[in-house]
């Protein structure tokens, strides 16, 4: 069976699931792929999984886990913009227990708020100020997410238990994700 065929019939279940409310034994497992055609299976299935859906809460908590259980990442989750240019608070997560709020400035999450760009770190022991949530983890990446009005209402951040796990690859297979969220008011 090609992909193409594939997908499509893992297109049509998850929107036969996803009306009978029943998703969880469908997790994509994207980690034999190469790294572009994972993120073209994220991008394939996020718009059938969450058609319809303009709660972003709803769509931080969908996309958290299906990025971290296809790539079998440490940590996947959102932290939301509470308080803009001051305070980050944690939002839907795949992972140990997040922190549970980060300052615009502080750590990779507030820096990359700070600043409105995609952070990648490849060694979290030589990034100042970087808050560590869960000891395991050795590389990391932050991706800023915007509203349909551009305005900055959460960072995703993604944790890997290997040092300089994510790319020009990743950042631009995960800035092409939370494009959904401009669609969100
Ligand atoms: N590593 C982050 C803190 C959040 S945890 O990793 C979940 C940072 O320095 O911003």
């Amino acid at each position: 069976m090609s992909r193409r065929v594939a997908r499509t019939m893992l297109t049509g279940r998850i929107s036969s699931m996803r009306a009978s409310y029943s998703m969880a034994e469908i997790t994509l497992d994207l980690r034999g792929l190469p790294v572009s055609e994972a993120y073209a299976e994220v991008h394939a299935q996020l718009p059938a999984i969450l058609e319809g859906i303009d709660d972003p809460i709803a769509s931080m908590a969908t996309m958290a886990a299906l990025i971290h259980q296809g790539f079998g990442h440490l940590w996947t989750g959102f932290y939301r913009v509470v308080e803009p240019g001051t305070i980050l608070r944690i939002g839907p997560y795949q992972g140990t227990l997040g922190c549970l709020e980060i300052p615009f400035g502080k750590g990779v999450c507030g820096t990359a708020a700070a600043e409105k760009r995609t952070i990648i770190v490849d060694d979290v022991a030589e990034f100042p100020g970087h808050i560590t949530c869960d000891p395991r983890s050795r590389s990391e990446i932050v991706v800023p997410v915007f509203n349909s009005l551009a305005d900055l209402i959460a960072v995703l951040d993604i944790d890997s238990d290997r040092p300089g796990a994510f790319t020009g690859e990743d950042q631009a297979g995960l800035e092409q994700a939370v494009q959904w969220f401009r669609g969100v008011k």
